[in-house]
């Protein structure tokens, strides 16, 4: 234990900053794509039930866990059992796997806040080469992500209520009005209506075991879930906050959000005729081709929506970057600075590989799958599910049930009147839900060989980690 814990300042600040890990690519770059590929409203629907049947109850439970211990992902395991380690292990790995991929987006992102204003929409159909020349290119794409780094480990190294709470509490309120600002525009526009029919129309017949798993996937990233994010999150938090209605907030607030990325972008992608499924490159392509058919006002829009999702990746990323910090501090006794840098050291060498992967190094793959993939697939696919379901496990069988009720009702001083609701369906609901759901998405995947690695990694960690 270090001897003087940080702590949120304020009640705005930990749910600035919690919503700010929650809200991120996930939301504005991933979400909409998934969506998209995965046939609009019936992943939408999967999507929800994912959310508010699993994701909150497992937010709720990563709260208790945090707050209980006061300490982050490994030691808050770790105290109630050096067999339990690997499951925060687990976690801490897949923050430092994420944080392989991530700040590639990021530094995407934040170059293309300049190039909207450096002729990027001045030819709209060479939008798509464009952003396949800029990530396959060696040099430009890594700049960004190193400066995208840096102004993460700038916030992290400042600590939690210096650092950390003060950027979400600027950050987020930021995102809100830009983002309702583009709704605007996109609804506003003749033939918006067929996108919002996508979106809310579902159609069940595209429905198969992996769009589960993807919604399922996709609700824990989202959600900063199964990584013990929201542990590391919940240690810093006083006594008097209450918990459920925390977690129902920034869940509700994350879940908002991915929404409104969609009506940010259907609409406006419908109205100009384009393909819901445009995978990865949505954002980067479909939307800039979008603005570039909005005149005079489409530079500014375009510099705006990167900013927006910059200040998104950036709230989550720091988050990220927290996890594997709090643990060195937590667990190695290390000076927040010094456990700072070494982790994003590290981490920028995993990114230059991520993005090499996607040009030049194209070639280089492993188990089938280049760098960036190999981070993406393994921590989404595997596990961030397995880290939930462990956690779902822990709190259901292996910690006493008053002690949850004494930590979720502050000691008995506040009401949480679907204690048993949420407790049983943390014990029973969500392990099988997610081995039925994981199984049959697993089975279906096609890199079956990562698939194995990532199981094996859990396995390894379960044998070797008593140490950490
Ligand atoms: N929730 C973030 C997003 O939606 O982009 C990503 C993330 C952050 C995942 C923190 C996991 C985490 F612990």
């Amino acid at each position: 234990m270090t001897e003087k814990r940080e702590n949120w300042g304020s009640r705005f600040g930990f749910l600035m900053a919690a919503a700010g890990s929650a809200v991120g690519l996930g939301n504005i770059w991933r979400f909409p794509y998934l969506t998209g590929e995965n046939g609009g409203g019936a992943f939408i629907v999967i999507y929800l039930f994912c959310v508010f049947l699993i994701g909150l109850c497992i937010m709720t439970a990563e709260f208790a866990v945090g707050r209980r211990s006061g300490l982050a992902a490994v030691g808050a395991y770790k105290s109630y059992s050096k067999n339990w380690t690997f499951a925060g292990a687990l976690g801490v790995l897949s923050g430092f796997f994420i944080m392989g991929f991530y700040p590639v987006v990021g530094g995407w992102a934040l170059a293309y806040i300049a190039k909207s204003f450096t002729g990027l929409l001045a030819v709209p159909e060479a939008i798509g080469d464009v952003f396949g020349a800029f990530i396959g290119a060696p040099a430009e794409p890594l700049v960004w992500m190193i400066i995208y780094l840096v102004i993460n480990v700038l916030i992290v190294a400042r600590g939690v209520a210096g650092g950390i709470e003060k950027a979400g509490k600027i950050l987020m309120p930021t995102l809100f009005v830009l983002l309702i600002f583009i709704i605007f525009r996109s609804v506003t526009l003749p033939g918006s209506s067929a996108g919002l029919e996508f979106l809310f129309k579902p159609d069940f017949s595209k429905v198969n075991g992996q769009t589960f798993l993807a919604a399922l996937g996709q609700a824990f990233f989202s959600l900063s879930l199964g990584m013990g994010c929201m542990i590391t999150y919940g240690s810093y938090l006083n006594k008097e906050e209450k918990l459920p209605s925390n977690a129902f907030i920034v869940t509700a607030m994350d879940t908002g959000v991915a929404l409104m990325a969609g009506v940010a972008m259907f609409p406006a992608m419908f109205a100009f005729g384009m393909e819901p499924a445009a995978g990865p490159g949505l954002v980067f392509v479909v939307l800039p081709t979008v603005f570039a058919q909005m005149g005079a006002a489409g530079p500014i829009l375009s510099g705006f929506f990167f900013l927006l999702l910059c200040i998104a990746a950036l709230t989550s990323s720091v988050s990220l970057l927290e996890v594997v910090v709090a643990y060195l501090i937590d667990q190695h006794k290390m000076p927040r600075k010094k456990a700072v840098y070494i982790s994003s050291a590290i981490m920028s060498v995993m990114c230059i590989l991520s993005s090499l992967s996607l040009g030049v190094m194209s070639g280089a793959t492993f188990l089938g799958v280049g760098a960036f993939d190999f981070f993406d697939i393994l921590t989404d696919k595997i596990f961030l599910a397995i880290g939930g379901m462990l956690l779902a496990i822990f709190v259901g069988w292996f910690m006493k049930k008053e002690d949850l009720k004494d930590e979720l009702t502050n000691g008995g001083t506040v009401e949480f009147g679907l204690f048993e609701v949420w407790y049983n369906i943390t014990k029973y609901v969500i392990p099988v839900a997610i081995a039925i759901v994981a199984f049959a998405g697993i089975t279906a995947i096609q890199q079956k060989g990562l698939m194995i690695f990532g199981l094996l990694i859990i396995a390894v960690l379960a044998v070797f980690s008593k140490k950490l």
